[in-house]
């Protein structure tokens, strides 16, 4: 590790270039002026040869092997957990610094989990296995707006109903989206393959694959993944992960208990002066988050701001991001800029 020291621009790759975190990925490193020298873009052999454009030049679509991270400096992975497991380890010993968006590695004790918001000093950590692991997209949108209500009063207790859009579950779930609602409008039949259920006009209380004791996983994902980025694993949560037929931004419905009392007041102001948290809260205007609006966006937008008397101290949120940025791409970007602007 260390081979990206001294240098002003880095060699980056991008695992699962052509799906839809890789694209916004690309976009992103554009849009931020990341200091890129080569853009490698990989995927599998269903789209090798395809050329993506980057800053106006036409990118060439790689087929990944293990020769892939030859020179590589930093390797942005995100084309699912069994791609890390096999290739993560290849590009470290390649001398790459990992930033891996699937949660191959995310609970491992030596790899650090890190929402540049929250928990950025973790980054240091990177040394121990050359890895750091992008949070998951419903975790990071919940972390980032709740680190201000813990650094101020302490969190005894999350309740959490999630509303993801189906770009979580990649392209080809947007595609049968789009494919079954002109299905309906047009008497047809719809056709599920990427969902157990027909997604349009529906909601399906189904994410990932079901545990013992009747969670999901991505249920599981949120309650871990948060008590490890806030460094507190006596917080007690409950989360229902909902899959709704939307096509980019997740949205969270947040009951959150703090150890000591916070007026809604109060948390308008922690939320108006919190990193990567834009307020949106004047529910006479019809002012609050939506998914529509926050798609495209970088903010983790917060509104519907209330006291819930039904416990102590009680909070609720209505909490918006769009997954593909900040809840995986914008996360990953954010993470390599402190790589290279602290431990270059
Ligand atoms: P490909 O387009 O060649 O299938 P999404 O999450 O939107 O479905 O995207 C998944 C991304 O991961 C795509 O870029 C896809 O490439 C890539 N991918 C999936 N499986 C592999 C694999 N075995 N090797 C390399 N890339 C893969």
């Amino acid at each position: 590790m260390g081979a990206f020291k001294d240098k002003d621009t880095y060699n980056v790759a991008v695992v699962g270039a052509t799906g839809a975190v890789g694209e916004e990925l690309r976009k992103i490193l554009e849009e931020r002026q990341f200091p890129v020298d080569t853009l490698r873009l990989l995927a599998s052999e269903r789209s090798a040869g395809q050329r993506l454009d980057f800053h106006g030049r036409q990118v060439l679509v790689e087929v990944l092997d293990d020769d892939s991270f030859e020179d590589i400096d930093i390797a942005l992975f995100s084309a699912g957990g069994s791609v890390s497991a096999r290739y993560a380890p290849a590009a470290v010993d390649e001398g790459a610094v990992v930033i891996d968006n699937t949660s191959c590695f995310r609970m491992e004790d030596d790899v650090p989990l890190v929402v540049p918001e929250v928990n950025p000093e973790k980054i240091a950590e990177h040394v121990q296995r050359g890895i750091i692991a992008n949070p998951n997209c419903s975790t990071i949108q919940m972390v980032v707006a709740l680190k201000p209500l813990y650094d101020a009063a302490g969190i005894s207790r999350i309740v959490v109903s999630t509303y993801q859009s189906v770009s979580g579950a990649g392209r080809q779930a947007m595609e049968e989206l789009g494919r079954q609602t002109a299905a309906l409008f047009n008497s047809r039949d719809v056709e599920c393959e990427k969902f157990p259920h027909q997604i349009a006009f529906n909601c399906i209380p189904h994410i990932d694959t079901f545990l013992p004791g009747g969670h999901t996983k991505e249920e599981l994902k949120m309650i871990q993944e948060t008590r490890k980025i806030l460094d507190d694993p006596d917080i007690r949560i409950s989360a229902t992960a909902v899959r709704v037929p939307v096509f980019c931004s997740h949205s969270e419905s947040i009951n959150v208990e703090t150890r000591t009392k916070l007026t809604a007041g109060d948390v308008r102001a922690l939320l108006r002066e919190a990193p990567g948290v834009l307020l949106q809260d004047d529910p006479q205007a019809n002012e609050y988050p939506l998914a529509t609006q926050a798609a495209g966006e970088d903010a983790t937008y917060v509104g519907r701001v209330r006291e819930d008397d039904s416990v102590d101290n009680g909070i609720a949120l209505w909490v918006v991001a769009d997954n593909l940025r900040k809840g995986a791409a914008l996360n990953a970007v954010q993470i390599a800029e402190i790589l290279i602007r602290d431990y270059h």
